[in-house]
């Protein structure tokens, strides 16, 4: 099929048949294998979430615990991971150092060139158990404090927040970054998902394609945004300054970050159930004011754009929540990337088991029939 139409971003165009997920964008429905996103997010772990989108099913309690036995063999970091994260910490930014230590991750695994569905599985339960570890290690060589290894006794989620901080999070607090990592567990055909599709599609492994879309996350449009509503929120650091400040950056044609979204035409489910749960952490929170701060803006833009309003995302409240539990704003978006690998993954599975090279056309529109000039003659 040959034609000179563009489909700028790909917008509205399938590229995948997926059982993963599906988005209703007018209703503001998010269904991963069947299972709404607010029936998960308030029954299932994290690890049940990983093993429906690997498998298409939710796991009996054996497989769970078969799953969570193999999650917490895999926490430990790899020597090599453990000196680049010391040769990164002074310079690195802390995606990039994921970047790189998942592409190396890739190096020491002698069957990274395997595709049978059982080895792909356990390679992204594998890369699921080790980027928490990786990324709190990251934070905490950086700030030259002590390297927490992983403990036993603790879920994905509990485990995370012990690594990073040292403290053993509270029931809630465990619960509520469980939860939030189940919300952004997968997303259908997003930009990272892309990317590592297209690695994949080339019968590269597994750990590049994962880096691919580690390196696609980190842009502000996609996974960099969360950070980016912290630092917003800390720029207008007072109700009082929301409407000069917001009505400045449109003035300026920029995009309020955590707003809007290609897919959904109403407030993202992941933004409600996030909000829902902010209310929990807030009420015994010393740092509420930032996600109090969140709900005015969200007033603020609802108000301003009536006729063509703009809604939250899921990043828009990620931001105050993640504050409330102590975790660094620069960490939001290596802590989306923990979270999505289990979509991620499942997506290759996907697509190993029915691969195509993908490869699409463009529409050339610069020079023709030029003469090469030799260099002297140019002027
Ligand atoms: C996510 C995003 C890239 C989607 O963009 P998109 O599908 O390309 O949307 P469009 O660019 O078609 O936007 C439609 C209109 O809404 C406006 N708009 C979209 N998002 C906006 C935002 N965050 N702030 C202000 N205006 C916004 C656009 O300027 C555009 O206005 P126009 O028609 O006058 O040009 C965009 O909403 C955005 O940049 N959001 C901020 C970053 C973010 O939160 N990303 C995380 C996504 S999960």
């Amino acid at each position: 099929m040959t034609t000179t139409e563009i489909q700028r971003g790909l917008e509205g165009v399938n590229v995948a048949d997926t059982k993963l997920c599906t988005i209703d964008g007018q209703k503001g429905q998010l269904i991963y294998a069947g299972y709404d996103i607010y029936d998960l997010a308030e029954h299932a772990s994290f690890e049940e979430v990983a093993f429906l989108l690997w498998n298409l099913r939710l796991p009996t309690l054996e497989e769970l615990s078969n799953l969570q036995a193999l999650l917490i063999n895999e926490r430990p970091l790899s020597d090599l991971n453990r000196s680049l994260i010391t040769d990164l910490a002074g310079t690195a930014k802390p995606m990039r150092a994921l970047e790189i230590c998942i592409a190396a991750l890739g190096a020491l695994d002698p069957k990274s060139n395997d595709f049978s569905a059982e080895q792909l599985k356990w390679t992204a339960a594998r890369l699921t158990a080790r980027m928490p570890t990786v990324v709190a290690a990251f934070h905490r060589q950086r700030l030259g404090l002590d390297v927490i290894p992983p403990r036993d006794d603790l879920g994905h989620a509990a485990n995370f927040l012990w690594c990073l901080k040292g403290d053993e999070p509270s029931e809630l607090e465990a619960r509520v970054f469980d939860v939030a990592m189940t919300l952004h567990a997968e997303h259908e055909m997003n930009a990272s998902t892309f990317s590592a599709i297209v690695t994949a599609s080339t019968m590269s492994d597994m750990y590049s394609a994962i880096a691919s879309a580690i390196g696609t996350l980190k842009g502000p449009l996609h996974g960099g945004a969360n950070s980016a509503v912290f630092e917003m929120l800390e720029v207008i650091g007072d109700e009082s300054n929301i409407e000069s400040h917001i009505e400045a950056m449109l003035a300026r044609g920029e995009r309020v970050m955590g707003i809007g979204h290609r897919v959904y035409k109403t407030t993202d489910p992941r933004a409600i159930i996030l909000e829902k749960l902010g209310e929990e952490l807030a009420e015994n929170s010393s740092e509420r004011r930032y996600f109090d701060l969140s709900r005015k803006v969200r007033d603020h833009l609802g108000e301003r754009l009536s006729g063509r309003p703009l809604y939250p995302n899921v990043d828009f409240f990620s931001a105050s929540v993640y504050h409330m539990l102590g975790i660094p704003h620069d960490l939001y978006t290596p802590i989306f990337a923990v979270a999505r690998i289990a979509g991620w993954s499942a997506h290759l599975l996907e697509q190993y088991a029915d691969n195509r090279l993908v490869r699409p056309n463009a529409v050339y529109s610069g020079e023709k029939h030029r003469l090469y000039e030799p260099i002297e003659a140019r002027s």
